[in-house]
């Protein structure tokens, strides 16, 4: 069986807004925010892309999602390129992917109780289940995230922001997804709970095979939950390996200057 997903020479370049300055000068500028990424993911592996702010890490995935259109490139998924599907076939891909946001305050909808955020994919997709079934499945998942069910008939401003992230993982499980992108899940959490929730997904990878994409600048971190790393910088892949092998001896200057960006390098790094 082949990989999960590939990425082939993905480009994807934004038009700058013209700012009084730029008015004068000819032709359009342009952010080259991704300029030519592949990589692949095997299923339930987790690829961590890592980078600092503005490298692209978003849009690219974004360009998985098929929240972007890649202007060159394109995205195989389970075997079918999936880059230029519409309609139906997009729809069926999109059960089968899923975004995890960095901000569980912003990304879940203030006056929809947890049971309907939860349930909401179903409702787009599940055409088969009935209510009562669909609601099985949302008490299933919210077990699966480890939360009471109690919380499904509260709104999200009466969780804490590690419950939020659950419930978003939640909202993720209902379709039994092969592929979760999620993009900084724990840096806005409390670091007491960032460790639950990476070990959360961690439980969820082994117990239903999800792969993982996982976006972060925080090298520390990514070595608990990766198996490669891909260092983006301005748009490019500058370094991608195993994690361990990138970690302990990195071949370009950039992914050494994001290493030593890391808090306390040595204990963090060994304790692993
Ligand atoms: N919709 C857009 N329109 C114009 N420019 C954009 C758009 N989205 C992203 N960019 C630009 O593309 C570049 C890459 O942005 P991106 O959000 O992918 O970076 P990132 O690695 O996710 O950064 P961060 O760590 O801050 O989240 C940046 O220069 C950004 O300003
Ligand atoms: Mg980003």
């Amino acid at each position: 069986m082949g990989a999960l997903l590939e990425a082939r020479g993905l480009v994807k370049y934004f038009a700058v807004k013209k700012g009084i300055r730029q008015m004068f000068q000819k032709g359009q500028q342009f952010v080259k925010a991704v300029d030519g990424v592949s990589f692949s993911l095997e299923r339930a592996k987790v690829l961590v892309l890592a980078g600092e702010s503005g490298s692209g890490k978003t849009t690219v995935a974004r360009l998985v999602l098929r929240a972007e259109d890649p202007d060159e490139g394109s995205i195989i998924f389970d075997g079918e390129d999936i880059t230029r599907y519409t309609g139906s076939q997009l729809k069926k891909f999109r059960t089968q992917v899923h975004m995890v946001y960095q901000d569980p305050y912003a990304s879940l909808n203030p006056r929809m109780k947890i049971r309907d955020i939860v349930m909401e994919p179903l409702s787009i997709h599940d055409r088969t289940s009935s209510r009562e079934q669909k609601e099985e499945k949302v008490l299933k998942a919210l077990e699966e995230v480890r939360l009471p069910s109690d919380i499904a008939m509260r709104l999200p401003h009466m969780l804490s922001g590690g419950q939020r992230q659950r419930v978003a993982l939640a909202r993720a499980l209902v379709m039994r997804p092969a592929l979760i992108v999620a993009d900084e899940p724990v840096s806005m959490l409390d670091v007491s709970v960032r460790g639950e929730i990476l070990g959360l997904m961690h439980e969820l990878r082994q117990k239903f095979g999800i792969a993982y994409i996982y976006i972060t600048h925080d090298l520390s971190t990514a070595r608990y939950v990766g198996d490669d790393l891909a260092v983006m910088n301005a748009g490019r892949i500058v370094e991608m390996g195993p994690i361990d092998r990138v970690l302990s001896s990195p071949a370009h200057p950039y992914t050494q200057a994001l290493i030593s960006a890391i808090p306390d390098p040595d204990s963090r790094l060994k304790s692993a």
